[in-house]
């Protein structure tokens, strides 16, 4: 089976885990429009799919890795053999030439970076530090799995709200917003330029409620916060479910740390 090939924040692996029943096992197109590493794409493998994010980098990776996968390969190999941290920050100040170079680029600076952050300055530089790697290893297997698995897929990088206008009835949309938009009062962070605002809170209910009427299947995450939560319990045909999923703290053996989430569903 196919597997993300990038470590994401907020990746999806233990809904995949935890909540995989909640899935639809009937639907025509399958729409993620904030893809990020893409668990759920990778363990649904659908036939048909339409995979965006605002991330031009990111798609860009995902674009290559399909198209181009023998020359994404070839460089991801050297980064391998080259790896080392003094190795890295060369990589990370250097401008690639090709699409398939800066795809690998960004592939590589995801596996030996720092918990594969993905972090940019002003300039749109990333700047996440060397994550003490050991060993950096991209599986050849692996990645073609990969690749295979995004054949028939459409990829775009655009804004979330022109790839849910893009649903039709049946179609079926995994939705995993980003969740960084709490400031120190718990209340919403209304404007930053990089972050997720409230307006786009906003924006995201009223896509999804128009997909929705449209008859598209929908399952969202969220952030389990009263604020999202009044968005949706209003509309007509949401539903809304609490999850708590689990997680080990890595500094402290044994430790566990519990999160709620929000699951948001029409039409399923
Ligand atoms: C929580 S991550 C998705 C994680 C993904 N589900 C996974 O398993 O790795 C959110 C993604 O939304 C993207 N994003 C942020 N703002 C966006 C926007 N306005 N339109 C589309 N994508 C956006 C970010 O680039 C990021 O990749």
């Amino acid at each position: 089976m196919a597997r993300p090939f990038l470590k994401w924040a907020g990746g999806k692996n233990w809904f995949v885990n935890q909540e995989y029943d909640r899935l639809p096992l009937q639907y025509n197109r399958y729409i993620e429009p904030f893809l990020g590493g893409g668990s759920v794409f990778f363990y649904m493998n659908p036939e048909q799919a339409i995979l965006s994010d605002i991330n031009d980098e990111l798609i860009n990776a995902y674009i290559c890795l399909r198209d181009e996968f023998e020359s994404v390969y070839r460089n991801l190999h050297t980064h391998q053999i080259k790896n080392s941290k003094e190795y890295y920050y060369v990589i990370r100040s250097r401008r690639t030439r090709t699409n398939a170079t800066s795809a690998a680029r960004t592939i590589y600076l995801n596996k030996a970076c720092f918990n594969g952050i993905y972090r940019v300055n002003r300039d749109g530089g990333f700047n996440v530090p060397y994550g003490k790697v050991k060993n950096v290893i991209f599986d050849k297997h692996d990645l073609h799995d990969s690749s295979i698995a995004l054949g028939n897929v459409e990829i775009l990088c655009q804004d979330f709200e022109e790839t849910i206008d893009l649903a039709e009835r049946d179609d079926f949309i995994f939705c995993d917003p980003p969740y960084a938009v709490l400031n120190e009062d718990n209340r919403f962070v209304s404007y930053t330029a990089n972050l997720f605002s409230w307006n786009d809170q906003v924006r995201l209910s009223l896509a999804l409620n128009r997909a929705a009427q449209r008859g598209v299947k929908i399952l969202m995450t969220n952030v389990n916060h009263q604020e999202v939560r009044a968005l949706y319990e209003n509309l007509y045909g949401f539903e809304l479910d609490v999850v708590e999923r689990n997680c080990m703290i890595s500094s402290q053996l044994n430790a566990r740390r519990v999160y709620s989430e929000l699951i948001v569903t029409a039409n399923m």
